[in-house]
């Protein structure tokens, strides 16, 4: 196990990450665990984070002196070398101005975890303070133009500092300084899996919950997918998962997602029929945003409605990830549009929350759900929103117009797989504008619907930029959908990014 020690810095969970990615198992805790919780846990290495402070600001983050006495390597990054120089009795200088970007950095000693460098190499710098004189038994390793402390070593302790970012990709060898860190200094061995991370989740879940009741809201998505199976793993029959088709999925979606559920993995499964209930809300509704709160409320009320009927229930699973982790942070953004999540779920309910993902990022729950065996259907499915085809279908939602949605769609998903280029696109999908065209068909007039591809590529969905799809497809789609889907007559694509349009068209 190797310690992450969190200092509030917005790289943490990019440190773990990449620890991860050496096939080494961390954990990321809180500054303010005690040495005797340290001691427990018994860590191979101690890796303090970046954080955000002064070492000089009031309510600073601290650690207790003995963390440096335990004989466990640690590693401090940025914040975490400052804290670790003015801990040991090193000088920080308060800062005149910030330094920030990549720079170059000239390697003094290839020692301990610069080891194998070697003349100039570059790295990230984010940080005010900086250290002007380094604790006793302390050698400098490297510097900067700006900074001529950029990383320190104590090899005799095994304490060593940078005061750059090794754990973002703008630092070409950081990777390298991280393994040196794990494999020469604290000796791991490097057999950590996915294999493993679902091993111990299991068995963390497993005692936590022991024999009570969990409730999962389950909506096909690979989060809540992955989260799911892991815990019906831990607890078996206690864990039951309410599937809510509130009648906006994708064509053939439900019976899937039900398919997938009750048949390969044997969970207890309650799938609410909810769609006619839906639709009689939204009936006559057009602004976007009432839409969106409109089903955002009636999942709360179907959810609970279906809960209740469990009787006492004392867990719920989220497939909370970490970039929502990351997002949900933000107070202060404006609201674009109400997002809602089958994680949106009441705040008043009274559960312990069960979040087994919460330290992963996308790409390695991925692996996680292969793991566990998820169909690729799952695994590879591209983010589908909550409120479903509600968001596609611009105006008033019928059930016509849902239907006629529901085959273009299929025909966009069916080509752009047969093209090869399903994984490798964040989202690929048909959109149902209010509105009609003239056009002809044989001899005849045509006054029918026009669709709209729409094909994006994003890293995290917060932007986003049409793909260019080939014509060759784009054609497919096009003589597919006129022919194939009965109400349309035209099909138009999308090459608007994001900013300014934003993925979904409500
Ligand atoms: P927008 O349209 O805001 O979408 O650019 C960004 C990403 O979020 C998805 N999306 C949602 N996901 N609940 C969700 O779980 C929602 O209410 C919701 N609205 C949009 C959208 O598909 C895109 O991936």
């Amino acid at each position: 196990l190797i310690l992450i020690l969190d200092f509030g810095g917005q790289y943490s969970q990019l440190i773990a990450r990449r620890v991860r990615e050496a096939s080494v198992y961390c954990e990321i805790k809180p500054y303010r665990i005690s040495l005797e919780e340290i001691m427990r846990l018994n860590p191979k290495g101690i890796i303090m984070s970046g954080g955000p402070a002064s070492v000089y600001a009031e309510n600073a983050p601290r650690i207790e002196p003995g963390l440096f006495e335990l004989g466990i390597p640690v590693l401090g990054i940025c914040y975490g070398m400052q804290l670790m120089a003015l801990t040991l009795g090193g000088v920080v200088k308060r800062a005149e101005r910030k330094e920030y970007g990549i720079t170059p950095l000239f390697i003094d000693r290839p020692e301990g975890i610069l080891q194998g460098f070697s003349g100039e190499t570059q790295a990230l710098m984010s940080h005010g303070d900086s250290i002007e004189k380094p604790p006793a038994g302390f050698k400098v390793l490297a510097h900067t133009e700006n900074t001529p402390i950029a990383a320190m070593g104590n090899p005799e302790k095994n304490l060593f500092g940078v005061q750059f970012h090794p754990e973002v990709h703008h630092t070409p060898g950081g990777q390298e300084i991280i393994r040196n860190f794990l494999f020469n200094i604290c000796e791991c061995s490097g057999d950590w899996t996915v294999e493993s991370f679902v091993d111990n989740t299991v068995r963390g879940i497993k005692e936590r919950v022991g024999d009570r009741k969990v409730l999962c809201a389950l909506s096909g998505g690979i989060d809540s997918s992955v989260a799911a199976v892991l815990v019906h793993r831990a607890v078996g029959d206690n864990l039951t998962c309410i599937f809510v088709d509130h009648g906006l999925l994708r064509k053939d979606e439900g019976a899937k997602v039900e398919r997938i559920f009750r048949e390969t993995f044997d969970v207890n499964l309650i799938k609410v029929e909810a769609g006619e209930r839906f639709l009689g809300k939204l009936k006559g509704i057009t602004d976007p945003e009432r839409k969106r709160k409109i089903i955002g409320e009636e999942f709360i009320r179907v959810f609970e409605e279906e809960a209740k009927k469990l009787g006492k229930i004392d867990f719920l699973v989220q497939g909370t990830l970490y970039p929502d982790v990351i997002e949900s942070g933000t107070d202060t953004a404006a609201v674009i549009k109400s997002h809602h999540n089958v994680g949106g779920l009441p705040e008043d309910m009274d559960f312990e929350l069960i979040e087994p993902l919460r330290d992963l990022f996308k790409d390695e729950v991925r692996k996680v759900a292969a793991e566990i065996g998820l169909p690729d259907e799952i695994v590879w499915r591209q983010p589908f929103p909550g409120p479903g085809l509600a968001v596609r279908v611009l105006g008033e939602i019928t059930e016509e117009k849902l239907a006629i949605l529901r085959e273009a769609d299929a025909v966009v998903e069916e080509e752009i797989k047969k093209a090869g280029l399903y994984k490798e696109i964040w989202q690929a999908f048909a959109v149902l504008p209010n509105m009609k065209s003239v056009g002809v068909m044989g001899d005849d007039r045509t006054y029918a619907y026009a669709v709209i591809i729409r094909a994006v590529n994003s890293s995290d969905g917060m932007t986003a930029d049409w793909v260019r799809l080939p014509y060759e497809v784009l054609e497919r789609i096009s003589s597919r959908i006129v022919n194939e889907v009965r109400g349309v007559n035209r099909v138009v694509y999308d090459i608007t990014s994001k900013p300014p349009g934003t993925i979904e068209w409500e």
